[in-house]
């Protein structure tokens, strides 16, 4: 039995989200996965609806005590937040930088994966060259809020952003991304990380996260491959040779800017799924599951969103729910998804996935009759 809050958000969030649960409730039908889901109304729609400022924060966007009750939960299905009236930053940090960081989810991961069928803008690339899982650091870097703004508005102004890495924290992000490596290994693929770093100008964070790397590596994880690549020469990788990665760790903002180049290479943000974890069983925290784009107002209730990218969440939630909790039937009822995208994305060979030629209610129906079809 697993237990799932359901957040849709704004804009496409609702209806991304609402076709992924109605694929998962095919999916639990054949594997008899049992479930309770729950939503919850957490967005910035909310925040303005309760008088929440749209020029600077005022009111919580989600409470202490909403996120407490989330731990009840095994698991968050997040849509997409951001309202075009909420000035920048405030959704982000108040509702979505908040949840990763009270609940302490600290492994952001995200596969780059291209689908059979699906177009890709390199030359010459498959599924073949285009298949790695970015594990990246979550809950701290430059996303830590801290710094600040002296002299504001005048000529002399100075602004600090200060990047913090703690050996703890490459540490864990560090060993999550050695375990996946273990495991892609056994499931037939190289099972070598690479470090994502620009240790060649960033000494001291740099450092931090070399040293970690290597020592973990030496010690607990021998029989696996070690690479480093500098963040830049990573880009240029990843559109040339993207068959060089198998798993990459990276720390949060370098991990935020690769990760939409690896969407970009494998079918566009339509099809990017991602999941902020706590691994960790033995924690009161929840991993949240989220398509990686946005809350795209300007399409939001026409039924144009490509869903795949949420229903893909909704696969990886099931999947790494059930690793957390040790629960077979999760694992399968991921696996059973997951294979049904695949054959539904071949469907649409040649065309753009962010601008497939159906609804975003039809895109979820042949999902739904795949795994019928599929499983009877
Ligand atoms: C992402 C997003 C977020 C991030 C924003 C919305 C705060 O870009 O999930 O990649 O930078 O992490
Ligand atoms: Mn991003």
């Amino acid at each position: 039995m697993i237990k799932i809050a359901v957040i849709g958000g704004d804009g496409v969030g609702p209806e991304v989200t609402e076709v992924g649960m109605n694929v998962m409730k095919a999916a639990a039908k054949i594997t008899g996965l049992s479930y309770e889901a729950e939503k919850l109304d957490i967005s910035g729609s909310r925040y303005l609806a309760q008088g929440g400022d749209p020029k600077k924060p005022s009111i919580p966007v989600i409470t202490d005590e909403e996120i407490d009750s989330l731990r009840d939960y095994d698991a968050i299905y997040l849509g997409a937040v951001g309202h075009p009236s909420v000035a920048p930053g405030i959704i982000e940090q108040g509702l979505l930088l908040k949840l990763r960081f009270d609940l302490d989810q600290y492994v952001n991961l995200r596969p780059v994966k291209l689908l059979p069928g699906v177009t890709t803008p390199l030359a010459a690339k498959t599924s073949k060259e285009i298949d790695f899982v970015a594990v990246r650091e979550n809950t701290e870097g430059l996303y830590c809020g801290q710094g600040g703004v002296m002299r504001k508005g005048t000529a002399d102004e100075i602004s600090t952003q200060i990047m913090i890495s703690t050996r703890k924290g490459a540490e864990r992000t560090i060993r999550y991304a050695f375990d996946t490596a273990v495991r892609r290994k056994a499931e037939g693929y190289r099972g070598e990380v690479t470090l994502i770093h620009k240790t060649n100008v960033l000494t001291h964070c740099g450092s931090t996260w070399m040293n970690a790397f290597v020592e973990i590596g030496d010690a607990e994880y021998p029989e696996i491959v070690r690479n480093y690549h500098h963040v830049d020469a990573c880009c240029m990788y990843m559109v040339t040779k993207p068959e060089l990665y198998d798993v990459i760790v990276v720390p949060n903002m370098f991990g935020d800017i690769i990760t939409d180049l690896g969407a970009a290479i494998s079918g566009g943000m339509g099809m990017a799924a991602s999941g902020n974890l706590n691994p960790d069983p033995n924690t009161r925290s929840v991993s949240m599951f989220e398509p990686i784009h946005g809350s795209a107002p300007d399409i939001a209730g026409q039924g144009k969103a490509n869903p795949i990218a949420a229903i893909m969440s909704m696969a990886m939630l099931l999947t790494e729910t059930g690793r957390k909790l040790n629960d077979d039937t999760a694992i399968k009822t991921g696996d059973v998804i997951e294979r049904a995208i695949a054959v539904v994305s071949a469907k649409f060979s040649g065309q753009p996935m962010d601008r497939l030629n159906a609804t975003t209610d039809e895109i979820g129906h042949m999902v739904v009759e795949e795994i019928k079809e599929r499983n009877l």
